[in-house]
C-alpha cells in the first residue's frame, strides 16, 4: 500500500488519515490528530511479519515444522514467572512503567544474569550516557564482559552492531527515542515507533535475539504511542507501583506465550530490584497489633493469593458533609459499604470521618475485599479489636448478604501457611473446599454474622 507523503495520524491509537480532524475517528481523542510525513514508503499496518510478503504461500498446518525456541532464565524468579516460564529467543518484549519505577535497573539486571549464563548481551542507550549506565551496573553489581553497551538511537546503527555481535539479547532503552533515518518524522512520534518496532521485531525473529524494548507511559497510564505497539511485540509488561511504595510490580498485559494472570513483586533496594517470593510475610511484618481498625485480608493478584492489612481510623466529624479517603482501595466501593454497615447493621456511621488504607502501598480492586473492609470499619467505629488470627474474604451484597469468590481454596491455603487460625469466608465458597482445610474456616451469610464472629470478646 503506497500512503501519500503526509498522513494525519492520532498519537493516542494510531489512526490515520489523509486529512486533518479536530477529533480522531477512531478512538475519540481530541487534538490528537498530529502531521506525519512517511514518505513514499510502505507503512505496515503494525502486524508486519517476519517474512517478506510475496514469498509465502498456504501449507497445511500439520506441516508446519515447528522448531524449538528455547527458553532461557533471566535471573529472576520473579520475572521467569511473569514470562511464563523464561524468556524466550527471538521474542519482543515490551516493558512500560512511569519514570523512575526501575525499568533500567531491571532490564540491566537481567542483561548482567544472560552475559553471566548465556553469552553476549547488547544494551542500547537512547536517554543516557554510557557513563550514567557503568556507574548504574557498578552499583547493581551488572559489570561482565560479555554485556556490551551502545548508545546510539539510530535504528540502522543498532541493527549493523546487532548483527556484527550477534548477541543472545538485546535491550533497547528506550523505543521512544530511537529513529529510522529514512524516516522524516521525529522520534517518539507514531509512525517511528511502528516501523521502528517493525524493523526491530524483524531483526529479534529472523536472527533468534531476546528483544526488549523499554517503553515510556503517559500520565494517564497507557504506554505511550499507539496500541499498535502493544499488538506487535510478544510480550507486553507493566511495571507499575507507587515510587515510594515498597513494592513493585510486574504485570503481564498480553503474552503469546505465557498466562496474563501472572505477576512479579519486586522490592527496590540500593543493589537493585530484589525478587520477593513471600510478599505476604513481607506486607504483615509492620502490622499493627492489638489496635482496633486492623484486619487482614486475602487478596489475588493474578494467581497469586496475598495477605494484606487494611486499616480504618472513624472518628466523629466537625464537618458536614464527613471527609471520606481511601488509599489503595476504590472510594466508591468504601462509599457503598458504610451504606450497607448503616442500613444493614444499625451502624450510625452517618457523622463519622472515614479514612481507610491498604499497608504497603498495594492497590486491591476486587470484590473480595468487601467483607474485611466492611468489618474493618465497623472494628474502628465499636473500638473493637478484630481477632488477631483472623483472615477474612468475601463480597457483600446490597442487603447485607455475603457473597461467594473466585479462589477460595488458593486464599485459605495462604493463609493457613502464614499461621492464621481462623478464617471467615462466604457459606456459598465453604461448601466447595476440601475437608482437609475445613476447620479452620468460618462460612458467614451475612455482615452481621461476620460481625459477631469477627470481635475479640469484651
Ligand atoms: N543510588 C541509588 N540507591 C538506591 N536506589 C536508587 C539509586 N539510584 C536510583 N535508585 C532507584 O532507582 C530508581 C530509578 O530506576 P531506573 O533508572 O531503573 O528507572 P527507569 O524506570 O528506567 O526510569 P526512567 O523512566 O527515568 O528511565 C529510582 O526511583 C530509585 O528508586
Ligand atoms: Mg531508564
Amino acid at each position: 500500500m503506497k500512503t501519500p507523503k503526509t498522513v494525519y495520524v492520532c498519537q493516542a491509537c494510531g489512526y490515520n488519515s489523509p486529512k486533518w480532524g479536530g477529533k480522531c475517528p477512531g478512538c475519540g481523542a481530541w487534538n490528537s490528530m498530529l502531521e506525519e510525513f512517511t514518505g513514499e514508503e510502505t507503512v505496515s499496518r503494525g502486524l508486519g511479519s517476519p517474512q517478506a510478503s510475496g514469498s509465502q504461500k498456504p501449507v497445511p498446518v500439520e506441516q508446519v515444522v515447528t522448531e524449538d525456541r528455547p527458553r532461557f532464565l533471566t535471573g529472576s524468579a520473579e520475572l521467569d514467572q511473569v514470562l511464563g516460564g523464561g524468556m524466550i529467543s527471538g521474542s519482543l518484549i515490551l516493558i512500560g512503567g512511569d519514570p523512575g519505577i526501575g525499568k533500567s535497573s531491571l532490564t540491566l539486571q537481567v542483561c548482567a544474569s544472560v552475559a553471566r549464563e548465556r553469552g553476549k548481551v547488547l544494551y542500547v542507550t537512547g536517554e543516557e550516557s554510557l557513563r550514567q549506565v557503568k556507574m548504574r551496573a557498578d552499583r547493581l553489581q551488572a559489570l561482565h564482559e560479555n554485556l556490551y553497551v551502545l548508545s546510539e538511537t539510530n535504528i540502522e546503527e543498532i541493527e549493523r552492531h546487532a548483527l556484527a555481535l550477534a548477541p543472545e539479547l538485546l535491550v533497547i532503552d528506550s523505543i521512544q527515542t530511537m529513529y529510522r533515518p529514512d524516516m522524516p518524522s521525529a522520534p517518539g512520534s507514531v509512525s517511528q515507533l511502528r516501523e521502528g518496532s517493525a524493523q526491530l521485531m524483524r531483526l529479534a525473529k529472523n536472527h533468534a535475539i531476546a528483544t526488549i524494548l523499554v517503553g515510556h507511559v503517559t500520565k494517564d497510564g497507557a504506554i505511550a504511542g499507539p496500541r499498535v505497539l502493544e499488538h506487535m511485540v510478544d510480550t507486553v509488561l507493566y511495571f507499575e507501583g507507587d515510587r515510594n511504595a515498597q513494592f513493585r510490580i510486574l504485570r503481564a498485559i498480553k503474552n503469546r506465550f505465557g498466562s496474563t494472570n501472572e505477576i512479579g513483586l519486586f522490592e527496590m533496594k540500593n543493589s537493585g530490584l530484589i525478587d520477593v517470593p513471600d510478599a505476604s510475610q513481607l506486607l504483615l511484618s509492620e502490622r499493627s497489633q492489638d489496635v482496633p481498625g486492623s484486619i487482614v485480608i486475602s487478596t489475588m493478584e493474578g494467581t497469586r493469593p496475598l495477605l494484606v492489612e487494611v486499616q480504618a481510623l472513624l472518628s466523629h466529624s466537625p464537618f458536614m458533609p464527613p471527609r471520606r479517603t481511601a488509599n489503595g482501595l476504590d472510594i466508591k466501593r468504601v462509599q457503598l459499604l458504610l451504606a450497607v454497615l448503616e442500613k444493614r447493621a444499625g451502624l450510625l456511621i452517618g457523622n463519622s470521618d472515614v479514612f481507610v488504607k491498604v499497608a504497603g502501598g498495594i492497590t486491591v480492586e476486587e470484590p473480595a475485599v468487601d467483607l474485611g473492609l466492611a468489618l474493618v470499619m465497623a472494628s474502628s467505629f465499636h473500638n473493637r479489636k478484630v481477632s488477631q488470627d483472623m483472615v477474612v474474604f468475601g463480597e457483600v451484597g446490597l442487603s447485607g448478604e455475603i457473597r461467594a469468590v473466585s479462589q477460595a481454596e488458593q486464599r485459605i491455603r495462604e493463609a493457613e501457611k502464614m499461621g492464621f487460625k481462623r478464617i471467615l469466608i462466604p457459606q456459598g465458597n465453604k461448601k466447595n473446599i476440601p475437608q482437609a482445610i475445613r476447620p479452620s474456616v468460618i462460612g458467614v451469610e451475612t455482615l452481621a454474622q461476620a460481625l459477631e464472629e469477627a470481635f475479640d470478646a469484651g
